[in-house]
């Protein structure tokens, strides 16, 4: 499909552009980066953020395999982060971690994977991009059942899954393959369009926070 662009009051969700190299090639220099996605190159070159945004991006959207979002405060055209939705979840994902509800729905599972630029984290930007692009995939019928998962320990994506809503579902290899080849513990969550968003229990408590 072609790109959709999705805005509230504090974030604007558009399509990443050739002007928003320079910023991947920056923000994807923090070593966390590597550490926290999966299928990030690294060392990360100008040239990867270059394939990532003028290549991979658009024809991940014609091909219906990955939605990406640029985002952006909306009332700039600085770009934060990035924020995407895969269409279905990608192999290796365990669809039917969530129990039958999950297993019944999986041929619309999706799964969610975002980042921002270590200047713009610590803003709660990320639930409400999560919140956009959930409505959206929910909304448009694309899906009814999202997966989050991070590398265990990685608390920010942790918290702000949480806080859009997701339900942890427990620990296990990562779904994807690593750089390396590995698969990390991982934290695991679901979310389905007819959940409420309100934060739910039932995660680690380091998690949850004090
Ligand atoms: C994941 C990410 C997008 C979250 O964005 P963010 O702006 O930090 O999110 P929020 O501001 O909503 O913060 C989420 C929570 O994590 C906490 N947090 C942020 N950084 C943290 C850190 N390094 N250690 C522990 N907690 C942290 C915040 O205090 C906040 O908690 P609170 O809501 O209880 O106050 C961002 O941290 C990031 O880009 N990280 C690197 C890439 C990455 O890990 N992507 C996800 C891969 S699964």
């Amino acid at each position: 499909m072609r790109p959709v662009e999705l805005a509230s009051p504090l974030v604007r969700l558009d399509t990443p552009q050739g002007a928003d190299v320079p910023r991947v090639f920056e923000y994807c220099q923090d070593p966390v980066m590597p550490e926290y996605l999966a299928r990030l190159p690294w060392p990360y070159r100008l040239a990867d953020a270059t394939d990532f945004v003028t290549g991979y991006v658009p024809a991940a959207w014609a091909g219906d395999q990955e939605y990406t979002w640029a985002v952006r405060d909306s009332a700039s055209p600085e770009l934060l982060g990035v924020i995407s939705l895969s269409v279905p979840v990608p192999a290796g994902v365990d669809a039917a971690s969530d129990g039958a509800a999950a297993s019944a729905s999986a041929v619309r599972s999706s799964s969610i994977g975002f980042w921002l630029g270590p200047a713009h984290r610590g803003r709660g930007l990320m639930v409400e991009a999560q919140r956009l692009v959930l409505d959206w995939g929910f909304g448009t019928g694309l899906c009814d059942t999202v997966h989050w998962e991070a590398v265990a320990g990685n608390l920010a994506s942790a918290r702000a899954a949480r806080k859009a809503g997701f339900r942890y579902t427990g620990l296990g290899p990562a779904g994807i393959a690593y750089r390396d080849g590995t698969h990390p513990p991982s934290w695991k969550a679901v979310l389905h369009a007819t959940d409420d968003r309100t934060a739910p229990a039932g995660w680690p408590a380091e998690v949850v926070g004090a």
